[in-house]
């Protein structure tokens, strides 16, 4: 994949990190989906005050790209407070869903970042040719 792709995908999650509504952690992520279409969704993370329903930046911006028909996802860049900040566990079985070979940016800036592929990340995961397998499948 072209690295200037990902230069721009890392630019658009800085952007949207900005409107991450974080009035509880005070910790802003910002996220940016490549689909195959060539298109960009981004997303934010979103408190509540109840904290469970909060979301993170990752999954408002896949949620983003599958209302819109979009699911061939081919990237997606994460930025956040920390020096590099890792998609959470629930959001990696979220990325799991739509592909294993998914690559994963991982941006402390435009010139310093670290790819992945969500294998890398989840390993011997769970997906869904699991329940294609398994006996109530088969009925
Ligand atoms: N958060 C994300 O948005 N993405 C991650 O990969 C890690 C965590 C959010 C959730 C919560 O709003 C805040 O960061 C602190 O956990």
């Amino acid at each position: 994949m072209d690295k200037n792709i990902y230069v721009e995908l890392i630019r658009k999650a800085e952007e949207v990190k900005k409107k991450a509504y974080v009035p509880y952690s005070n910790y802003h992520v910002g996220a940016a989906v490549l689909t195959k279409s060539g298109k960009i969704y981004t997303g934010c993370n979103i408190e509540s005050a109840s904290y469970t329903p909060t979301i993170c930046a990752e999954r408002t911006a896949i949620s983003k790209a599958v209302s819109e028909g979009d699911r061939e996802i081919e990237a997606i860049a994460v930025i956040g407070d920390s020096e590099y900040t890792f998609p959470c566990g629930v959001c990696r079985q979220v990325i799991r869903e739509f592909g294993k070979n998914i690559k994963v940016i991982i941006a402390k800036s435009e010139e310093d970042y670290k790819v992945f592929t969500l294998d890398e990340l989840l390993p011997h995961s769970f997906g869904p040719n699991d329940l294609k397998q398994s006996q109530a499948g088969r009925k």
